[in-house]
This record gives C-alpha cells, structure tokens and sequence, in this order.
C-alpha cells in the first residue's frame, strides 16, 4: 500500500534513487504459516546524494522482525518503521550493509503477489511491486543488484527448491528434517525479476546447445501427474531459443532455464531470470484436454517469457512508465516467431483481431492510454492491450517505416548499447534512428497520444491521364487528458490491383516518402498521386494492418469484394471480405432494431461460397474468412446507442442466411476437412480442424434438421479437445436438443481437470440465452469452480462479463449488478483480478441510454464504497470519468 493512495505516480517526477545495492543475500526459511527471510543488502549512497540523506525502502504489508546496520542492531531513534516503509534516519556516508528480517504468512497471502502458496507450493511474484511484500527493498526498475538466494524448508513438504541464476550448493540441514538449496544469479536485476520456488513438484527435462557453445539444462516443473502434459511447452522452448539466435542473434546467458507451472496466477506468465513462472493453463497440454487454440497459446507464451531473457531482463525498464519497452518489443519478437512456426498470414489476421477486439475498445473509451502512460495510480491495471498489443504494433510500424535491414540493424545497436541497463522508450527509438538516418520525432507520438486514429482514404481515377489521386485524412480523437491530438506518422502499405489480378506499378508516386511499398503520411491531409497508370486500379490500402489505424475508405462492395477475391496481400483479402460483412452487419442491426428481416447480398453469399470451396486456400485462412465478426466487434463500429439486443439478432439471422444459403458447400467441405490420422497439433492438422469446425458452426446454427444432427455426431465422435469443444460450444450456443446431455457428459469425463472444466464454465457463461445468468450465479457454487483461482474465476464471470455482449449488457441491468457485486467481494480477497473484471465496464457509454444508466449506477454504487482496494478504485473512477 502506497502512503496516500490518491497520489497519482507521474513519468516527469522521475528520480534516479538515491541509494544504490549492489549485492542481495537472501536467506528464506519456509514454513507455511510463517516464513522468515533475512535479507542482506549491500548499499551505497549515490555520488549526487548529500550525506545523511535518509534510506527509504518500500514495503507493502510487512512485519519488521530483526534490523541491523553494519553488523549493529539500530536504536528506536536511527529508524521508523511502518509496513509499507522502512527508513533509515541517517545512514552512513560510505557503503554499508543492512540486514533485514521479516516473517510471512504465505498462506494468508490472496492477493497473489509476493510470496504465496499456490496447491501447496510455495512460490513468488514480484512484477511490478511484489518484492515489497517479502522484504523491505529499492522496489523499482532502475535497482539493479545480483542475487544471492538460500532456501530452506522440510525436506517432505518441499523437496524441489528453486531460485534464479545458477544452482550453487544445496544440501541437508543437519540435526533437522529441513534441507536447503543456494542460487546465485550472476546478471543483475531489478527486484521484480526475482523468484524462488518450493514444493513436491515433478521435473521434465531436456538439454539445449546454445550457438556460443553453452549447454543448457532444460526443465519444467509440475504437479506430480503432469509430467505426461509438458512436451509441447519443452519443444516450443528450444524452438524460441534457436529462434532467438537465428533472427535476432540472441543466445541464453545461464546454464539452466526453469519452467515452473502453478495453477494459482494472476497472469498469463512471468520471466524471472533463468526461473519462469507460469499459470499452468500456458504449460499442459494433452490432445484430450487442450484444444488447438490452447497449443498455440502455450507456443507462443513459452516463447514470450524466453525472448523477455533479452528484451526486459538484460535490458530492463528505468521505470513502470517505460512497461512498452519490455512488453510491445517482446510481444513483436513472440508475433514473429509464430509467424514464423505457422502461417505468417493466419498469425496476423489472428493478431489484428486480437487487437481490433480488444485494444481498440480500450482506445476508445475511458480507459484510454498512451503506450507510454504519463501517470499512474496502480501500476498493475497498466497491463493493459494498449501496452502489450499496440506497443508491439509501434515496433512492427517502425519496422515497416525503415525496412528489415535497418530494423535488424537497430536491434543490434540496441543489445550492444543497453545491455545490463534499465532505460527508456527514447533510448530505444535513438538506435533505429541512427541504424536507418530517418527522424522518429513525429514517430515517437505513437508512444505519447492515445486513442485510434482514423484513417480516411478518398481515390480519384483519371483515365486520360492515366493518374489515381489519393487523398488520405487523419484524425484523433480527444481521449482522457488529452484534448488535441498531433498528427502521427503512419506507415500506409499499399498495392494496386488491375482488373486481372495483376500488381499494376506506377511510374511515379508523388506525395509521401516510401520505404518500398509503403508510403509516409504525416500530414492531416496528403494527397498521394500515381502516375503512369494504364487502367484503373483498385488500391489495395494497409496491406498486413501496417498501421493500427480504423481505416475508412471510399472502396464500394464490388471493388472489395474483387480484393477479397484477388488481392496477392491474404491480410488485405481477409479484411476486404470482413469490411464487406461489417457493412452488412450494421445496416442488419438497424434492421433488427426495426423488426426487419436479415437478408444478405447475392455478392456476399457468393463470396462466401468461393471461400469455402477454395482449395487453393490454407484450410486455417478459410477458416478465418468465415467467421463473422463478433457481437462486440460490431457494438464498437456501430460506436454509440448500441443495442446489444439487436446486434445479436442480426449476427445470428445473418449467420443462418449464409448456412441455408450454401448449405451443400458448406457440407461437402466439412466432410472433405475430415482427418482420419491420429491427433497432431501441427498448424496444418490445427488448421483443417478450425475450417471443420467453423463449418460446424454454420450447421449448428442454419435451419436445416440434418445439419443440426451432424453436431450431436461431431460430439460423440470427437477424439480430441478441439473437436468435442468445438461441438460442445455450437450445442450449447445454438441451444440445439442435446445440449444438456454433452453438457453432462463432458463435466463427468473431466470433473477432475480444472483446466478443461475452465472450458465447461466458459461455454456455459458465453450462452446468449436469457438463462445464463441464473445459471452463471448457480455455478459459482459447482464443486469444480472456487473465487480463489484466477482462471476459474476468468473462465466463469470474466467470460460471462467480457464474452458476452447480449447477457452482461441485459435491458434490466441485472448482468451488470452481478460483475460489480461479484468484483465487489473478489477485491477482498485478490485486486487485481478484480479490477480486471471491472474493465468489462469500459464501454458503457456506447450502450443505448437505458443500458447506459443501469451500468452507470453499477459503477457509482462501487464508487461509493470506502473500502476499495486502489487497483480497483482506479479502475471504477477513470470508467466514471
Ligand atoms: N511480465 C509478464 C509478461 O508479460 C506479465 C506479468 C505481469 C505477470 C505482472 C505477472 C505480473 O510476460
Ligand atoms: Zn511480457
């Protein structure tokens, strides 16, 4: 707990600290009621701190039970001690050590942060301000110190005892049933990336050659059981560590890397040095529990916390401000590893989706951010899509404005001039500045102004003089604090298709700078000329989403629907067809609103019916193109007096015109997609399944009886977690007649799996019916669901809340109450996993006005608690503002 909680943290008030450690010695002595950890820190005034300056440490919830100075116990008068605060009145003007005892309660611990019992193992989490609640320390980014780690329990309670860096000693504790294990971790670090870990734990290991000659041991620990659950999680990490090395010349720097999967935490996962800690959802993977979604999630979180071995640990953050630093970069690096594993097409109309779904709500709404924020309250609700997702869009845009070459080349300026430092956004743009000579300034707003920016695009073709005029508008909104907007530079990539399909290239383009196909806008207005035009083309604008933009351009259906069908970007195919169906979907919605009937264009129906057929097409990329946007994808275009209501009758009349309409094309390619092989998680196996499965949906969802049967014979005949979910999902949404029986069946085959009972919660919470929400409330009491863990507590109120749009967003405003009564009592207990479901909140002021005021007076009767803890109150204030 910070001392005034209302004191915003601020980037201009930057400090260096005052005080320097150079080296920590940690000795942790667990016990479950009370651990106790001494901790010896050897500090330094800095030259540019006046002598006397007193020592203020950060603490969060501590109990002080030793103290001494030099080896001397200190009086009552040279310190003042309080749980969030330590100071030492007058310290020496030379270095000094100070030794620190404090005593926990790990089992006490709910909040997850610090040192916590997770099914009995002990372990920790100390991003971003956790390692105050183990002991007094400089808890900030710019601390940099090499650790030292003893850790001690009994042997029968924990024999695996891990620390960051290398294993040095370990052994019994004589005349004891305890044993104890030393760690020494030669890179220094900031505070957040310590970690320790103890517990009966099984190990899965493997061995890895690094380019410089290094051998690595391999391992990952789980609960006992899993051990049969871990190869995918131990390929995809020698995949990221060749990777590394052969795209961005970075090898692995100790001689063990430790996975340990919890099934206890907050987040996804966390890249301590040389000991990642994982939400055990990124680690275990069986084809019976995991669905091809959850393979590629674990590929790519397993990657992520790796690359973070470079980009956030090596190099760090000087301060929580500079988060993007470390999070888009490393994002960025895991985007492109996938891509590079699968199809690099699929990965980014996945990513796109993932942003538009869920960064750009965020942009658009109270909530809003710069990548680089300028103030914060509580730094853990800046975790945020605008941090992780656009921040590593800012790194993907400056790589297309100065090109591959001079990105790589920027890379490398940044390792060798960084490494072993806590820095800035600014340090990090001045390497590619000087690698490609191009000036970042206006760049660098993308870090600075928040909101999506609108990309207007008007063409003008002129036949005889063989030109197309291009006339390109951008603006920004207002967002929180940030009344006027700067113009930004934005990378347009583009390409011009002629009535064959051919690229047409023009013979000059004058207006913007390029950096091959992609063009320069800066300006508010710019108007881009093409010259030496032969015909007509159709401007293929934003190829592979170069720009997180909402692009609005004056391209009619037909010219659209011929990109879908022709365009050589598969990005720009994918997004013509969808921005072809987004129109449908709002003139349908305003229908629905009219009582109308949906009907659906004969182009549109026949676009979808080449899809579907187009074997010239990967399987996973079909997929993609039929699936429609989702019901908040549509809520945030149409952007104001939504009615949930509506959209959601439009969607599924829509979905159903398209089933009917193609019905035998629909089938013939759902038999055709049937794989009689045994399971493999491959991306070409997973991408049959998600063109099958998506095709299943239609056929739940369409009016034809037989097509409705084949869901039930999907289900009964699945061998796999992606193919029996898939058909769970379409039985239950689609409220078909063997629905109750599937959803029976599945809780007594993995009753005792929490992470596939996560998925029965999930599909139950995200059900459109008027029933769900009696049902959500009755399954807060199952025996399989408990407040406690974050991702049961995810997989039922978080999906209820943020999946589904009809139900949260009830007329009578009954979904609301429920989130923020539930929040209400989940803030006791965990904060930050409350204040992440209240984000759920943030797009309130787009609901109709009836909506509006239910949701409205949900968040004022929160706001009007005294008890709220910070992350909490942050949240609930800036969604009221
Ligand atoms: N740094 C982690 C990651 O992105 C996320 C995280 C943040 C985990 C805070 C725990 C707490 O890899
Ligand atoms: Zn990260």
């Amino acid at each position: 707990m910070r001392p005034d909680t209302s004191a915003p943290v601020r980037l201009e008030d930057y400090r260096a600290p005052a005080y320097r450690i150079s080296t920590v010695h940690l000795d942790i002595r667990l016990a479950p009621r009370s651990a106790k950890v001494r901790a010896r820190l050897a500090l330094e005034r800095a030259s540019d701190t006046a002598p006397g300056t007193p020592l203020v440490l950060d603490g969060d919830d501590l109990r002080l039970t030793a103290l001494s100075l030099d080896g001397r116990v200190l009086a009552d008068g040279d310190y003042t001690v309080a749980p969030d605060r330590l100071e030492i009145v007058s310290p020496p003007t030379g270095p000094f050590t100070l030794e620190i005892e404090t005593t926990l309660d790990p089992d006490a611990n709910t909040k997850l942060m610090g040192l916590y019992r997770s099914n009995g193992t002990y372990c920790t989490q100390c991003e971003a301000e956790g390692f105050r609640r183990i002991t007094y320390f400089l808890d900030r980014p710019d601390c940099l110190a090499v650790y030292t780690t003893r850790i001690e329990a009994r042997v029968g309670e924990a024999p695996v005892l891990l620390g960051n860096g290398n294993p040095v000693e370990s052994g019994p504790v004589p005349g004891t049933d305890r044993h104890y294990a030393i760690w020494h971790d030669p890179h220094p670090k900031p505070a957040y990336l310590f970690a320790m870990v103890a517990g009966d734990l099984a190990c899965v290991s493997d061995s890895f050659r690094t380019c410089e000659g290094r051998d690595v041991a391999l391992n990952i620990y789980v609960e006992h059981g899993n051990e049969g659950a871990c190869d995918w999680a131990m390929d995809s990490l020698k995949r990221s560590m060749r990777w590394d090395e052969e795209v961005f010349g970075r090898a692995y720097d100790l001689d063990v890397f430790n996975i340990v999967a919890v099934s206890d935490f907050n987040m996804g996962a966390m890249e301590n040095k040389g000991l990642n800690i994982f939400n055990d959802k990124y680690v275990l993977a069986r084809p019976e529990t995991a669905t091809d979604q959850d393979y590629a999630g674990i590929e790519t979180v397993i990657a992520h916390e790796y690359f973070h071995n470079w980009t956030g640990n090596r190099i760090t953050c000087r301060d929580w401000f500079q988060l993007c630093l470390k999070e888009g970069l490393t994002v960025f690096r895991d985007q492109e590893f996938s891509a590079d594993m699968r199809s690099r097409a699929v990965k980014r109309i996945a990513d796109v989706r993932l942003l538009k779904s869920h960064q750009f709500p965020e942009d658009a709404g109270p909530l809003a951010h710069p990548v680089r924020p300028r103030l914060y309250h509580e730094i853990n609700n800046f975790y945020t899509a605008t941090v992780y997702e656009k921040g590593a869009e800012v790194v993907r845009m400056l790589k297309c404005l100065i090109g591959d070459e001079a990105f790589r080349a920027g890379m490398d300026l940044y390792f060798r001039r960084h490494d072993g430092e806590a820095t800035t956004i600014e340090a990090f743009l001045a390497c590619f500045q000087e690698a490609s000579g191009l000036d970042l300034e206006q760049f660098a707003l993308w870090y600075e102004q928040a909101g999506t920016p609108v990309l207007k695009v008007d063409s003008v073709y002129e036949k005889e003089a063989g030109r197309l005029t291009l006339t390109f508008r951008q603006q920004l909104a207002p967002s929180p604090k940030q009344p006027d907007k700067k113009p930004m530079h934005i990378p347009v990539r583009i390409g011009l298709m002629g009535e064959n399909g051919e690229e047409l290239a023009p013979a000059a383009i004058t207006g913007a700078d390029t950096t091959g196909d992609v063009l320069h806008i800066r300006t508010p207005v710019q108007t881009v000329v093409f010259s030496g035009l032969t015909e007509r083309p159709v401007p293929s604008l934003l190829r592979g989403f170069s720009a997180p933009v909402s692009l609005k351009s004056d391209l009619n259906e037909s010219d659209l629907l011929f990109l879908a069908a022709n365009d050589k970007d598969p990005f720009n195919r994918w997004e013509a067809l969808q921005s072809v169906v987004m129109t449908a979907l709002i003139a349908a919605t305003a229908g629905a609103a009219r009582q109308e009937a949906v009907t659906v264009s004969p182009a549109l129906i026949a676009a979808f019916a080449a899809n579907v057929a187009d074997e010239s097409l990967e399987p996973a990329f079909r997929a993609l193109c039929l699936q429609l946007p989702g019901e908040a994808d549509i809520a945030r275009e149409i952007g104001h007096d939504v009615d949930p209501d509506a959209v959601h009758a439009a969607r599924t009349a829509f979905r159903r015109a398209i089933a009917d309409d193609i019905a035998p094309t629909i089938r013939a390619t759902y038999e055709a997609m049937r794989d009689e092989a045994e399971f493999s998680p491959d991306a070409r196996s997973a991408g049959r399944r998600a063109l099958r499965n998506t095709l299943l949906d239609y056929l739940g969802h369409g009016s034809d009886p037989a097509g409705n049967l084949l869901v039930q014979t999907h289900f009964d005949a699945s061998d796999n977690m992606t193919d029996r979910f898939a058909a769970l999902s379409v039985l239950t949404h689609a409220a078909l007649p063997g629905r109750d029986a599937a959803l029976a069946a599945y809780e007594e085959r993995y009753r005792a799996v929490p992470l596939a009972m996560d998925k029965w919660f999930m599909v139950q919470a995200t059900a459109p019916a008027s029933s769900t929400l009696e049902r959500v409330r009755q399954l807060t009491d199952h025996p399989a669901f408990s407040a406690g863990n974050p991702n049961r507590v995810r997989a039922l109120i978080g999906a209820f809340a943020s999946g589904n749009q009809s139900q949260f967003n009830r007329a009578d405003g009954s979904g609301f109450d429920f989130v923020a009564d539930f929040a209400r009592d989940l803030d006791r207990r965990n904060p930050q996993a409350a204040a992440r479901m209240m984000s759920a909140f943030r797009s309130w002021r787009a609901l109709e006005p009836g909506r509006r005021a239910h949701a409205e007076a949900a968040l004022r009767r929160l706001a009007a608690e005294t008890d709220l803890s910070v992350d909490m109150r942050d949240i609930v204030e800036r969604c009221l503002q």
